[in-house]
């Protein structure tokens, strides 16, 4: 059973990263979502809102599962036996910083493998902070983040003020 883990802060989850996690599941037995904290972060979503979000977007795929946790990703990483962590690449502005730390996340722990996923041409200029900065001006993210959430994003933004 190989068992990859996607990682990130998903504040809130895109269609991009539905993508990656969606070509991820074709590739691994099984996939765990993981919302981890990045401390550099200031997050607009709870991490429960955050898991909610991603269980509610992946909920069709069969084997992918939704967890968090508060610590090294390549300690969750061993406690789930995981071979390998997939990480969506937009442009060459993704690459310093992922490539620092699959390096550093190797350093940890020489065993995971970090995969780099090509993200898909139409979700190049997608983000969450692009999600967040376009509903909270009320604009519609229908288009950047799964339909299954769209709704929700929005009334979340609207009962904010
Ligand atoms: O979506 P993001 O914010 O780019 O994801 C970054 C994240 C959360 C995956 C990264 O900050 C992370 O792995 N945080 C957990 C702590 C950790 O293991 N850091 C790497 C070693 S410095």
């Amino acid at each position: 059973m190989r068992i990859a883990v996607c990682p990130g802060s998903f504040d809130p989850i895109t269609k991009g990263h539905l993508d990656i996690i969606k070509r991820a599941s074709k590739l691994f037995d099984n996939v765990i979502v993981v919302v981890l904290q990045n401390t550099a972060k200031k997050y607009t979503f709870s991490v429960e809102e955050r898991v909610h979000f991603i269980e509610e977007s992946t909920a069709d795929i069969a084997n992918v599962s939704v967890d968090s946790y508060d610590g090294l990703l390549m300690d969750f990483c061993k406690m789930k036996g995981a071979v390998a962590v997939v990480k969506g690449l937009r442009a060459v502005t993704d690459f310093e910083y992922e490539f620092q730390m699959s390096l550093i996340n190797k350093q940890l722990n020489p065993e995971i493998e970090t995969v780099f996923i090509n993200t898909a041409q139409e979700y190049m200029f997608l983000s969450s902070s692009v999600v967040r900065e376009v509903a909270s001006f009320g604009g519609d993210v229908s288009q950047f983040v799964p339909e299954q959430i769209s709704t929700e994003i929005t009334e979340r933004f609207i009962k904010e003020g």
